[in-house]
């Protein structure tokens, strides 16, 4: 049975904290499904950690669409929530379609959305029709070349608008937030005032819950690790050193051996080995 939105509801009501992570593919969401994550991200991120693109904004419903698809696949458990991409959502009908694909064709049981009380009414109308969402407030990477990659709230009327931002949202009926690069004691103070959970990520402990990006927690870059993220392991360098090892082997010849080869009987290959030289060669 998978997570609902309900079960997620009775978590912060229990006080249980949320972990989520962010996954693209059908293997992350299986080893995620299993490690007992209850909540999936298919992330616009995968624009920079997947496509190799510079920011989320080029990232395609299309491609959304595609990786939501792998995710769902690959998980039974975890609640997969897919995000809208950059320009999806700009009107009602718009926001519908986008929702409507990554719900009827991708399979994902909910979709995020940057923005708070500019987005509400979008909010408003798709969980009217039955579409679960979860807001994005703080750094909203969409906007990137507005705002800038930074903190966002540390002035008090930027905190404010933070605070009626997560206050529209959950009027709207979001079911939850993701509360990205806000200072700790204002993610505190928004997570009190609010009915639905917060999810951080950059925005300290006192969060419902903690969202990360797959590839900063397992160490899949070997150069870079954002401030707000820990590294659980080290896999750029367990992967460096395992190709590297198949690349010394295949080039020595002691990759593959007997163990790795499928065996023939040698009357029986020398028999289609005769047919061939029969056969005239033109
Ligand atoms: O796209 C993403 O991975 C996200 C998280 C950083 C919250 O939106």
């Amino acid at each position: 049975m998978r997570t609902t939105i309900r079960d997620i509801q009775k978590l912060k009501e229990r006080g249980e904290r949320i972990p989520m992570v962010t996954a693209y593919d059908y293997t992350s969401a299986q080893l995620a499904d299993r490690a007992g994550v209850p909540l999936l991200l298919v992330g616009d991120s995968l624009g920079m950690v997947v496509l190799g693109y510079g920011s989320t904004v080029p990232v395609t419903l299309d491609e959304m669409v595609h990786h939501s698809k792998a995710v769902v696949r690959g998980s039974q458990q975890a609640l997969v929530v897919g995000d809208l991409p950059f320009l999806t959502y700009a009107s009602v009908d718009q926001a519908i379609h986008s929702a409507g694909r990554m719900l009827q064709e991708a399979g994902v049981q909910a979709v995020k959305l940057e923005g708070g009380v500019t987005v509400a009414p979008t909010v408003a109308r798709l969980v009217a029709l039955g579409i679960p969402v979860m807001g994005h407030i703080g750094y909203t990477p969409q906007s990137e070349h507005q705002i800038g990659r930074r903190v966002q709230g540390r002035q008090a009327n930027e905190a404010g608008q933070l605070i009626e931002d997560a206050l529209a949202l959950e009027a709207a009926g979001a079911f939850a937030i993701v509360l990205e690069l806000v200072p700790a004691p204002l993610a505190h103070a928004i997570t009190a005032r609010l009915h639905i959970p917060t999810i951080g990520i950059g925005a300290g402990v006192a969060c419902d819950g903690q969202v990360q990006v797959w590839h900063d927690i397992l160490g899949l870059y070997s150069d870079f690790t954002p401030r707000h993220t820990r590294r659980y392991a080290h896999l750029a360098e367990t992967i460096g050193a395992a190709l590297t090892s198949y690349v010394a082997e295949v080039r020595a010849g002691t990759f593959p051996t007997a163990e790795q080869s499928a065996t023939m009987d040698e009357a029986t290959l020398q028999a289609a080995l005769d047919q061939v030289q029969a056969q005239p060669r033109d």
